[in-house]
């Protein structure tokens, strides 16, 4: 490798910017995060403890054979990430249990760094994603299906998708994700619930719709 054309590196910095589009592959074998108020380098906001320091616990955690913290509409989120499984940190995958009561939903929402695959384990969730088509983005494609224990759906990264529990008992899922501390971004709230406000005029002439109908939707995000 003794040069390399100009055109050559800029093929091989195209293939690494995609590369890096999910979190990157460690150079390490771990990265137990821990919490020095001293430390001064920081990978994926954390420093590491010390391998010589690192425990089995660091790597395990309990308690998936039951729900989670309810969330609000029927919703509980069994979560299990990096802040959970301090050995998670840097290894680019976690996962939830979700339980749903009948006719809970999670609204609209989108996870920026992660794909998620959704396993039922228990009861009827309908699950969908919509993309937008790349040559005109107001027409979309809604991908939804009806889904019992032990059907699988896959929600690519970062697309708008919602799950709902459309049977008459309560739903089970776990969900994984390839990120290691994935972020929720939840379209009513970021619309209607934002500090501060977008402005009535800006949603009114998004939505199509007089400001009153846009302040109603506004106070239920409030
Ligand atoms: C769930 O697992 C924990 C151990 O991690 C155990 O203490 C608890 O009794 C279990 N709960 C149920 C409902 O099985």
């Amino acid at each position: 490798m003794a040069f390399l054309l100009p055109t050559t590196l800029a093929i091989i910095a195209l293939v690494f910017s995609f590369a890096n589009a999910f979190d990157p592959r460690p150079l390490q074998d771990f990265c137990v995060s821990a919490n020095d108020p001293k430390a001064t380098v920081f990978v994926n906001r954390r420093v590491c403890k010390d391998p010589k320091l690192v425990t089995e616990d660091d790597f395990s955690t309990s308690g998936l054979n039951v729900s989670g913290d309810p969330v609000g509409g029927g919703l509980s989120i069994n979560t299990v990430n990096s802040d959970r499984i301090a050995g998670l940190n840097t290894l680019g995958i976690s996962m939830a249990r979700v339980d749903y009561e009948s006719g809970a939903m999670a609204s609209p929402h989108s996870h920026p760094q992660a794909t998620e695959l959704h396993l039922v384990l228990e009861g009827t969730l309908e699950i969908g994603f919509i993309t937008a088509d790349p040559s005109n983005p107001t027409k979309n494609r809604l991908y939804a299906k009806t889904l019992n224990a032990g059907d699988v759906f896959v929600i690519p990264p970062s697309l708008l998708h919602y799950q709902a529990n459309v049977g008459k008992v309560k739903a089970t899922s776990f969900n994984s994700l390839n990120s290691h501390n994935s972020d929720i971004v939840i379209a009513s709230y970021q619309l209607f619930g934002s500090v501060p406000t977008i402005s009535d005029d800006i949603l009114s002439k998004a939505f199509r719709v007089d400001k009153e109908t846009i302040q109603l939707i506004r106070s239920k995000f409030a």
